[in-house]
């Protein structure tokens, strides 16, 4: 490359120049001192160089065993350059910063890049910004990653132009995450990436994901119905000393081995380190349901610690999965364990956090618990994830000299429903959540009472993580739920996780413009549109050959009739008898929409058939038990209205998702909701009808047994 080298002439302008120091609103927010009025187009720049010195350096003080390369993170944000900013830009070697290049480099000088205790982190970054080139200088790849992101979102924000000057960034905390409760409640191993995806580009840098747990058991339960209660693994392994761990009927609620690796592997590209939570001796009804006899007698969910073949079998466990494991730290759980039995959870907590340690060389958290032993504690070595400030006390603990994360509940978030948590993230809390006064930081432990938290900077404060649980189980939501609980707060509280300055009113401004452009993520599934309008299909009159149905909207999603279109030219409608099917080039759509169509059920149509079919939901006549109109969700669980389609007349009929809940009209009647029925069983009441929202499946009409008519369909993207 013969390209010029920078003019030493911006540099000598900036003392020229005094830096004005200002606070850019990004998510986190950024110091930036700007040096001159003029800005860079990045529409000018032509090339990402890499420092050829780290192009293959890798920093192992981070939380993951599989740190990405410099070139590697260098070309996924080539990707995500591409897709925000709309011009691809190569990515190639060099040695310096030249004219018109985004030039990454690291740097060993570690003096600005420096935690809320004042130590140095690796994942610090400074941003220069001259008239014709950047530099993005991280004190380790994952620091350099970091300033890409900023990159991206200031100028976002600034009409894809940077203004000049630098800026010296870094994280007050070295863990920020989410963790989400996968163990009651089954997700796609896709969702959970695009979930890492979307964090990282708030710099979040920890996926806790919990993976293993039961609804909870009751004193009144018989040990028969414990026995069956839902209770769920999700890691398969086929050695024979985990043999059965997994029931053969939720082996399609388990990750293998390639998939919990593509997790691992695709949020450590992306800076997002995976935390596994295997659970034990609490919440382990599991283990329970697959060795009985080490179930304690009063309550089958925990494990007899006393027993001698309960660590046995614990251990083996381990032995099998933490090779699957490319995270420093795993979790063991040891959470609500009997109080009365605390020298037992010391010993539990000891031995399994040795042995992870000896077999591994991994470190081992457990949530704070109060269980007091009498003669023993649990080692310094083991790290707390503090969540109730009844269970364990975290100014003590880090006076004692453990690590603790903050977890307390006061953010947490109960799928659906509950008594004590809310159902999303809280932006009141996040934004003015210190007692002391401003916004909540992963050192305010108490958010009422200032007295209980330490010192804004104490070096053994790890960070923060909020946490999503799914106390109501597999049939109450759908998996996106989970997203939707998080979506308005996540960005917010990931300003708070680094030590950001947003206000929530800048928050609410830059919010909106900064969620659509999170890369590599559809979370809200949304359908690229022209207008209001995403597909009409109109079979009376758009026939564009015998297999293709014109798509009206003009968005031009055609669909395709298998194996042709029977059109029945007395009502222009589309005739489908039993295999025959029509197929559009969408498969499913998120929040506010109306699917509308008119629909004649032949009488002839098995219970069971699917009306139309997504990625993420089934609009169906009936199931095998039940013949009313359904509609069933990714996890195979059915919503049932209570309306059974007339069969042999034309039904018109509207599926509308508004906000958080999901309604259908015939004729132009009024609106059925479909509802979720909560089993709260131990709380009163004992049954609790809630709205859940389900996307729209547009993927395929009819197939799979449908036989009838159907005409005048139309997606509409509002409700
Ligand atoms: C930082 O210094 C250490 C020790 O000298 C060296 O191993 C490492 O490669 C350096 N890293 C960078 C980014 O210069
Ligand atoms: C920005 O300016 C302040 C005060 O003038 C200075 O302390 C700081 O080091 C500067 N930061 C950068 C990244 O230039
Ligand atoms: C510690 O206490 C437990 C009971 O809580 C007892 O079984 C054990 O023997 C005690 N260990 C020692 C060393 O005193
Ligand atoms: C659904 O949204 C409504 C309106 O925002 C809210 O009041 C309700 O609590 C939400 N339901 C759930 C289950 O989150
Ligand atoms: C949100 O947090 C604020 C401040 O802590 C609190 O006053 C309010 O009750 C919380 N709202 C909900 C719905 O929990
Ligand atoms: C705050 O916490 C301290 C220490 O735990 C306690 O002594 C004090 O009574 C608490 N204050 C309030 C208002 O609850
Ligand atoms: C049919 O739907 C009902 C809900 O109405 C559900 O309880 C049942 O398990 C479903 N049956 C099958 C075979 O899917
Ligand atoms: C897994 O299979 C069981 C048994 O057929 C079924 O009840 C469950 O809904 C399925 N889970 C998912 C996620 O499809
Ligand atoms: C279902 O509808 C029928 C007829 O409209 C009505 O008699 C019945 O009470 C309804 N059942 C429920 C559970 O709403
Ligand atoms: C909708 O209207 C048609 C024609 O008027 C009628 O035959 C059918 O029963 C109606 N559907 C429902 C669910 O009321
Ligand atoms: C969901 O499961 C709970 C038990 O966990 C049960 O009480 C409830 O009726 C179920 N809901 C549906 C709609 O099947
Ligand atoms: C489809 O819509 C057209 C125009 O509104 C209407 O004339 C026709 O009757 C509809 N077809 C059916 C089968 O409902």
């Amino acid at each position: 490359m013969a390209l010029m080298l920078i003019s030493q002439a911006v540099f000598l302008s900036l003392r020229l120049n005094p830096a004005r120091a200002t606070t850019l609103p990004s998510i986190p927010t950024l110091d930036f001192n700007v040096t001159s009025e003029s800005t860079l187009s990045l529409s000018s720049l032509e090339y990402i160089l890499i420092d050829q010195r780290f192009h293959d350096f890798t920093d192992d003080t981070g939380h993951t065993l599989i740190p990405p390369t410099l070139a590697a993170f260098a070309r996924t944000f080539s990707e995500d350059y591409s897709t925000v900013v709309g011009k691809a830009l190569p990515v190639e070697t060099g040695e310096t910063p030249i004219q018109l290049s985004i030039f990454l480099t690291l740097s060993n000088d570690t003096n600005g890049f420096l935690d809320a205790a004042g130590r140095p982190t690796a994942e610090g970054y400074m941003i220069d910004v001259s008239t014709d080139s950047v530099t993005i200088t991280g004190a380790s790849p994952l620091g350099a990653w970091w300033g890409t992101r900023s990159l991206l979102q200031i100028a976002t924000l600034g009409n894809m132009s940077l203004p000049i000057g630098s800026a010296l960034d870094a994280p007050g905390w070295a863990t920020r995450r989410m963790m989400l409760d996968a163990a009651r409640h089954f997700y796609p191993i896709d969702f959970l990436i695009s979930l890492c995806n979307y964090m990282s580009f708030f710099k979040q840098n920890v996926f806790h994901v919990h993976l293993s747990d039961n609804l909870n058991t009751h004193d009144f339960y018989t040990r028969d119905r414990s026995l069956v209660l839902y209770a769920a693994f999700r890691l398969i392994s086929n050695e024979s000393v985990v043999d059965g761990l997994v029931k053969p009927w939720r082996v399609n609620e388990t990750y293998s081995r390639e998939e919990f690796d593509e997790l691992q592997k695709r949020c450590a590209a992306r800076g997002v380190t995976v935390i596994p939570e295997i659970e034990a001796p609490g919440h382990a009804l599991v283990i329970a349901q697959w060795k009985p006899q080490l179930g304690l007698k009063d309550d089958l969910s925990l494990l007899n610690i006393s027993h001698p073949e309960t660590i046995p079998p614990m251990k083996d466990i381990w032995r099998t999965f933490l090779p699957w494991f490319y995270s420093k730290v795993v979790h063991i759980g040891a959470d609500e364990y009997d109080t009365t039995l605390g020298d037992d959870y010391n010993f539990f907590v000891n031995t399994m956090a040795s042995f992870i340690s000896e077999t591994s060389g991994q470190t081992t958290r457990i949530w704070g618990t109060n269980a007091p032993g009498r003669n023993s504690t649990v080692d310094k070595s083991v790290n707390i994830q503090h969540w109730a400030l009844w269970e364990s006390n975290p100014l003590e603990l880090l006076n004692q000299g453990y690590r603790v994360l903050n977890s307390d509940e006061k953010m947490y978030i109960v799928n659906k429903w509950s008594k004590p948590y809310p159902q999303k993230l809280n932006l009141t809390r996040i934004f003015q959540g210190n007692p002391a006064g401003g916004a909540f930081a992963p050192f305010v432990f108490d958010v009422n009472n200032s007295t209980n938290n330490p010192s804004r900077g104490h070096p053994n404060v790890e960070g923060h993580i909020a946490a999503l649980w799914n106390d109501w189980g597999q049939n109450t939501t759908t998996y996106s739920e989970a997203w939707y609980s998080w979506r308005e707060g996540l960005a917010g509280l990931a300003d708070k996780q680094w030590g950001g300055k947003l206000t929530l009113e800048q928050y609410n401004d830059v919010f909106p413009k900064l969620h659509p452009i999170a890369p590599a993520q559809n979370l809200d599934k949304t359908v690229p549109s022209k207008t209001d309008v995403i597909f009409e299909y109109d079979f009376s009159t758009a026939l564009l050959d015998e297999n293709t149905i014109e798509d009206l909207s003009g968005n031009g999603y055609h669909a395709t009739c298998t194996p042709s279109c029977r059109i029945d030219p007395s009502d222009g409608s589309i005739s489908l008898e039993g295999e025959e099917f029509l197929t559009t080039p969408l498969s499913t759509k998120g929040r506010e929409y109306t699917l509308s169509f008119t629909v004649k059920i032949s009488p002839s149509t098995p219970i069971g058939s699917p009306i139309f079919t997504g990625a993420d939901s089934t609009l169906q006549h009936g199931n095998g038990t039940n013949p009313n109109l359904m509609l069933i969700t990714s996890v195979n669980e059915a919503y049932p209205l209570n309306l059974t389609l007339p069969t042999g007349v034309w039904n018109s009929v509207a599926l509308v998702e508004r906000g958080n809940a999901t309604f259908l009209t015939v004729n132009e009647t009024e609106e059925m909701e479909f509802l979720a029925v909560l089993g709260v069983i131990g709380n009163d009441p004992a049954f609790e009808w809630k709205e859940i929202g389900v996307e729209a499946p547009i993927a395929r009409i009819g197939g799979d047994g449908f036989i009838g008519n159907v005409a005048n369909v139309t997606l509409l993207g509002r409700a």
